[in-house]
C-alpha cells in the first residue's frame, strides 16, 4: 500500500496575524512567505509554504496537509478512504493555487481534524533565508516536522484505523505516563517517513486540536538562540529544555499566540523499519522539559532568597 510520504504543511486559524508574524519569523526564525486573501504563510526551507496563517477565532490547528508521491496513489487512497465509509471530496482549482499543490482532495480524521491530502507540493521562486538561524531547519524527506493531536475521547482503534490502515502510517512507539497519581498522559507516536514520528495523539487535558507542533534545528545553537529570544521578548514558555526519551529530541516548548505550543528541537532519531520495534515506554521525557510557570517562580522565589546572592 503506497501512504503519504511526509506532513508537508500545516494551516492555522488566529485571531492575530501581526503577532503570529512576529512570533514565526523574529523568534523562531521562520522566513515570511507571501501575503494571501486570508493572512500570508511562513516557510521553513525552499518549499513555497510550511505554515499557512488565516486570521479566524479558532486559534487552532485548522488543517493538515499530507503527501502523497503521486496522482494514482491519491486517487487509490481516496478510493481506500471512500471504500471504508470516509466522506472525501476533491479540491478544486483554486483550492490547489492556494496550497501551491498540483491536486488536492479533502476528508477528515475520526478526531474531526480536516485532513488534506495533496500532491505536487511546489517549491518556492526564490531560496529559503532566515535572518536568524545559524543553520537551517529538519526538512527534506521528513516533511515540516511533527504534530501532537489530542485525542479526546475516540477511540486509539478508531484513530489508528484512520491513520495507519487507511494513510499508511506506522506506529513508531507509545508512552503512557502516570503525570499525577491515578492520572495517566497516554499518546502514540506515528511515522510516514524515517523522522520518529510526523503525528501523535494523546489523551491530555488540553483545551486545543493541537497540543503542539514540533519544528527541528540542525545547529543546537539555534535552540539555545531561540529559547533567547523567546525569554528576551516575554513570549510564554509552557515547558523547560528537555530531552524525549523515544525521538530523542532536545527541545524546549514555548507558547504560541493562539495557546497551542510550538516544540523547538534539535536532534530528533530518525526510524529504520527494517529494524526498528515498537516499545511502550513510561515517561515522556528523559530530562527537563519541566512546566515553565512552576519553574519561573521557583527561579522569582530564588532570587530573592539567593544562597548565591550578595
Ligand atoms: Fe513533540
Amino acid at each position: 500500500m503506497s501512504g503519504v510520504t511526509e506532513l508537508s504543511y500545516t494551516v492555522y486559524e488566529v485571531s492575530d496575524l501581526a503577532d503570529w508574524e512576529r512570533f514565526g519569523v523574529e523568534l523562531l526564525g521562520m522566513a515570511y512567505g507571501e501575503k494571501t486573501s486570508k493572512g500570508f504563510t511562513l516557510r521553513l526551507d525552499d518549499k513555497a509554504h510550511r505554515w499557512v496563517i488565516e486570521e479566524g477565532p479558532k486559534d487552532d490547528l485548522v488543517a493538515s496537509g499530507f503527501s502523497v508521491s503521486s496522482s494514482a496513489d491519491l486517487d487509490a487512497m481516496a478510493a481506500r478512504l471512500r471504500a471504508d465509509g470516509v466522506e472525501v471530496t476533491e479540491g478544486d482549482a483554486a483550492l490547489a493555487a492556494e496550497r501551491k499543490v498540483d491536486r488536492i482532495i479533502i476528508t477528515a480524521d475520526p478526531l474531526g481534524n480536516r485532513v488534506e491530502l495533496v500532491t505536487g507540493f511546489a517549491d518556492a521562486e526564490t531560496a529559503f533565508e532566515s535572518k536568524n538561524l545559524l543553520g537551517r531547519f529538519v526538512t527534506g524527506a521528513g516533511g515540516a516536522g511533527h504534530e501532537v493531536l489530542m485525542s479526546g475521547t475516540v477511540s486509539r482503534d478508531d484513530y489508528l484505523h484512520f491513520y495507519n490502515e487507511l494513510l499508511g502510517f506506522r506506529t513508531s512507539d507509545i508512552i503512557v505516563e502516570e503525570i499525577a497519581p491515578g492520572f495517566f498522559a497516554d499518546l502514540i507516536f506515528l511515522h510516514c517517513n524515517p523522522r520518529h514520528h510526523s503525528v501523535a495523539i494523546g489523551d491530555m487535558p488540553f483545551p486545543r486540536r493541537m497540543h503542539h507542533f514540533m519544528i527541528e534545528v540542525t545547529d543546537i545553537r539555534d535552540v539555545g538562540l531561540a529559547w533567547d529570544r523567546c525569554l528576551a521578548a516575554h513570549q510564554p514558555f509552557h515547558m523547560t529544555l528537555g530531552m524525549h526519551p523515544n525521538d530523542m529530541m532536545f527541545s524546549f516548548y514555548v507558547e504560541t499566540p493562539s495557546g497551542f505550543n510550538i516544540e523547538y528541537g534539535w536532534g530528533g532519531l530518525l526510524i529504520d523499519d527494517a529494524t526498528w520495534e515498537v516499545k511502550t515506554l513510561d515517561k515522556l521525557n528523559s530530562w527537563g522539559h519541566m512546566p515553565a510557570g512552576p519553574v519561573a517562580q521557583m527561579l522569582a522565589a530564588g532570587d530573592a532568597n539567593s544562597k548565591f546572592g550578595n
